[in-house]
């Protein structure tokens, strides 16, 4: 990975399985932030101390909490890679049903601050079928990581994995928006394949945003956002929701930089050139 930024680690659930698994992480250099329902946990992780018995571990954990590598604490965290290891017990009914809620639980608590292109990786030991649960549950908890096209069809930013993409928001209403956008088709034609891909969300009701675009073709990708409150544009950072405004993502979905209001040429250019050669 030399060269390359170390993601960040969220290890939710800190017991026999998290804690030793967040610690080994940590030494490799990786950020971890690691979470625990039990504020007792927390605590005696953020001294450098241990909660478990586990050969070894005491002194692993302290190098790494001193160091920073390592932090605890009780609501979960952006990151890049997050790993559930919270129990999956019985149900106490006589017939071991496995209770899946410390799961979706933890889920429902990563989908709060869930970006495009995270990965959970859930180790807790569950029946077949409970990541198909986890995924609909963080589906049905952030509709907006997926967002309908002009095509109808729903579409995710995960499906542009790999390449950097300009995600500009945008409305029909928005006069410097809609002078923005021939310079971001040019500049998108100008990289094609090579350079980042643009894609336009309409901050609009669709019905508007597609008769301007049949007055005024883009020839990049459009999706609609969400307009309800948090809306698309909120959600990846614009805190005053002001048009028009763009991220550029990495070829992970992590935001690399955002600007307020229309991008100027040099920055079009910079955001949008394939990356230089190592
Ligand atoms: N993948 C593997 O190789 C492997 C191996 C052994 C066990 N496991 C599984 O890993 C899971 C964890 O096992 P363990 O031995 O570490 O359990 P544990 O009881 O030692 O620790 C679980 C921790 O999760 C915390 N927790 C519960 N709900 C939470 C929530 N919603 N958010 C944050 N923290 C929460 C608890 O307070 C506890 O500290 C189990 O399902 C176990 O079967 C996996």
């Amino acid at each position: 990975m030399q060269g390359e930024t170390l993601p960040s680690v969220s290890v939710i659930g800190l017991g026999y399985i998290g804690l030793p698994t967040a610690a080994v992480i940590a030494r490799a250099g990786m950020h971890v932030h690691g979470v625990d329902v039990s504020q007792a946990v927390v605590d005696t992780i953020n001294r450098g101390e241990i909660h478990i018995e586990e050969v070894d571990l005491d002194g692993l954990v302290q190098g790494v909490v001193q160091r920073g590598l390592l932090r605890a604490g009780t609501e979960v965290e952006p990151a890049d890679v997050f790993l559930i290891a919270v129990p999956t017990p019985f149900h106490k009914d006589g017939e071991h049903t496995p209770d899946v809620s410390y799961v979706l639980a933890a889920a429902e608590s990563v989908a709060k601050v869930l970006k495009a292109g995270d990965t959970i990786i859930l180790e807790s030991t569950s029946p077949v079928g409970t990541t198909e649960q986890l995924r609909d549950a963080i589906a049905a908890a952030r509709p907006d990581l997926a967002l309908p096209g002009l095509d109808g069809k729903e579409h995710r930013l995960s499906d542009f994995h790999g390449r950097r993409v300009l995600l500009n928001f945008w409305a029909s209403w928005c006069g410097p928006c809609l002078d923005e956008m021939p310079a971001l088709a040019r500049a998108q034609a100008k990289f094609g394949e090579q350079g980042a891909i643009v894609v336009g969300i309409a901050m609009d009701e669709p019905a508007r945003a597609r008769q301007f675009l049949a007055a005024h073709p883009v020839g990049y990708p459009i999706l609609l956002g969400r307009l309800d409150s948090p809306s698309t544009s909120l959600r990846l950072g614009n805190v005053g929701e002001v048009l028009p405004y763009s991220v550029l993502l990495d070829g992970n979905g992590r935001i690399l930089d955002a600007r307020r209001g229309a991008l100027d040429a040099a920055t079009l250019e910079h955001w949008l050139a394939p990356p230089a050669a190592p």
